[in-house]
């Protein structure tokens, strides 16, 4: 709970500087799609031709974090809520630090994506939507998770008996069942370029 005996500190240095020192332009690229849908995998792949780039970036992954900060959380719409909610603060300290940050988590719902993006300078936010059909990851189902959810073994499973909202006008929408994967990460290196994030 926040008590009103805080104060906020800015730091000596500034986020700018950080930033200027990495010659690159801190943004946020926030991977949503389905469980299944190739959010890791694209994010790790764009990831690695970041860092081949000597860029300064750093990925935040859904299960990774939910073995740690996350660990108390389950998947009920308000532990989801909460996960994003932590996920989109940690993101903005990162940010803070002049880093490229990716998150990928499945993110379902487009309130609490709307509430990542406020927290943050304009033009900062990039939805990328890894758009593929559920029917693509229920057959790809590498976690035996769809398998699960269908004989009901798992409740509250995204795309099953848990809403998705698909975004509306994200910045990059990447389509996983359609091109590789190297494709699609070149594609979002390229939106960075482009937009003179990284050069
Ligand atoms: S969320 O909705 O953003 O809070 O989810 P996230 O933190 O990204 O976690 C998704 C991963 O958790 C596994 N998993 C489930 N996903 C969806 N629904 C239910 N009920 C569920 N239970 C476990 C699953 O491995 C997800 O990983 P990805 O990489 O998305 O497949």
């Amino acid at each position: 709970m926040k008590t009103d005996n805080t104060v906020w500190h800015d730091q000596q240095v500034t986020k700018q500087q950080r930033a200027e020192l990495k010659k690159q332009k801190p943004c946020l690229l926030w991977y949503t799609g389905l469980s299944g849908s190739g959010k890791s995998t694209v994010a790790n792949a764009v990831d690695a031709l970041l860092f081949e780039r000597t860029c300064h970036s750093y990925l935040l992954d859904g299960d990774n974090v939910r073995h740690g900060l996350n660990g108390d959380l389950g998947f009920s719409d308000e532990a989801r809520v909460e996960n994003i909610r932590r996920i989109s603060e940690v993101a903005k300290l990162f940010l803070d630090a002049g880093v490229i940050v990716s998150t990928a988590f499945i993110s379902p719902f487009a309130s609490d994506r709307a509430m990542a993006k406020a927290k943050l300078e304009q033009g900062e936010f990039i939805e990328v939507f890894i758009d593929t059909p559920i029917e693509v990851c229920e057959q790809r189902d590498p976690k035996g998770l769809y398998k699960k959810a269908r004989a009901g073994e798992i409740k509250d499973f995204t795309g099953i008996d848990s809403t998705y909202d698909v975004p509306e006008s994200p910045q990059i929408h990447v389509k996983t069942a359609e091109q590789s994967i190297e494709a699609c990460a070149q594609q979002i290196v390229n939106y960075l370029i482009e937009r003179q994030f990284i050069s």
